[in-house]
């Protein structure tokens, strides 16, 4: 075996049973950059660099009157709130197929004192754990000399506890004929305020027409570009509802890793009803939906990602303008 190769693969098989693949250092510029060197495109300088593909809506919440007196959320005390949507698809290519299975549902819920902005997956989960395997995650995907290093790619994908648990998750998860069967979740751990105390709990948007997806016969029957116009076809009839469910985390549940699945039962409280029932076609594209804009009564995530994020999406929308 030529001497190069036989050194990646024993430095391999050792940091294997080491259980460890060394990462390069990631903040939150150098994150943008790799957005930029995956899907950047000199000739629409302007695009959202990732979930560039998606659609906006408008709607309401409205809060649960019950899980008011609970929580000392005062945005919660209002009826109905004004509410922006933007619906994606992950990636960064503006004509993204809709078989594509990364979905994204992003809110502004604007009260009359206090707002609440929340940038959610259908996933539990994502595939990093810190700033750095997400950067990886990425820059694996960068083609050199035109082509992505797909044995490198494998490579870590099998080695990166975290990229592997999220392979196998996505495996196997379905494709939704509808963002009205789409659950979106928060992924982060937040706190909550009940009386004096903090509570950890994730959120999600579980859609009232329930989950569904999609099998192999009926995928063949759909082109690339269906939720839009399913979107459409649907609110003509009726709103698109969701229950926002609390979370609440079990003594045992970790709350400071984005990669944590909960498994087991918890206690899920509904917080309010989103209500969506108008198509605003792209108005809402060239905006910035931030994860740290959150009401009195709701604060940040612990883990080693949330503020990244936040920086990453600040840089990125600055360098779009
Ligand atoms: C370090 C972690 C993360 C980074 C660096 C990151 C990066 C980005 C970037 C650069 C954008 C485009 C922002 C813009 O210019 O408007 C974006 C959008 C988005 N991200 Fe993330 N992301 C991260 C984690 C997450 C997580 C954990 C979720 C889900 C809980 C998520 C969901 C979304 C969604 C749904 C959008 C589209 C928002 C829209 O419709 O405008 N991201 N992300």
């Amino acid at each position: 075996m030529h001497n190069m190769l036989k050194n990646f693969y024993l430095t391999s098989t050792l940091i294997s049973f080491l259980g460890a693949v060394e990462l390069e250092k990631y903040d939150a510029s150098k994150i943008a950059d790799v957005f930029y060197q995956l899907s950047g495109d000199t000739n629409n300088p302007h695009k959202k660099i990732n979930h560039t593909k998606g659609f906006c809506a408008l709607g309401e919440f409205i809060p649960n009157p019950k899980a008011t007196k609970r929580f000392d959320i005062p945005l919660l005390r209002e009826n109905s709130i004004p509410t922006q949507a933007r619906f994606s698809l992950g990636g960064g290519n503006p004509n993204e197929s809709d078989k594509s299975k990364a979905r994204g549902l992003a809110l502004k819920i604007q009260g009359a004192k206090d707002s609440f902005e929340t940038v959610m997956l259908n996933t539990e989960i994502n595939f990093a754990k810190d700033p750095d395997e997400f950067g990886t995650y990425f820059a694996l995907r960068v083609p050199k000399n035109g082509k992505v290093d797909t044995e490198k790619l494998a490579y870590y994908t099998e080695n990166v506890h975290s990229f592997k648990q999220h392979a196998e998750y996505m495996k196997n998860l379905g494709i939704t004929p509808s963002v009205a069967n789409t659950t979106y979740y928060s992924i982060h751990t937040f706190y909550v305020k009940e009386g004096e105390k903090w509570i950890p709990a994730r959120w999600k948007f579980v859609p009232t027409q329930g989950e569904k997806t999609l099998s192999e016969a009926e995928l063949k029957t759909l082109g690339e570009n269906f939720l839009e116009q399913d979107f459409k076809t649907k609110i003509a009839k009726k709103p698109i509802t969701y229950t926002m469910l609390l979370v609440l985390a079990n003594p045992n549940d970790i709350t400071d890793q984005t990669t944590a699945l909960w498994s087991g039962k918890h206690t899920e409280i509904p917080l309010g009803t989103l209500k969506i029932n108008t198509f605003d076609g792209t108005s809402c594209n060239q905006d910035v939906f931030m994860p740290n804009i959150l009401p009195q009564g709701i604060s940040e995530p612990k883990d080693p990602l949330f503020d990244v994020r936040n920086a990453v999406y600040g840089i990125t929308f600055g360098r779009r303008q």
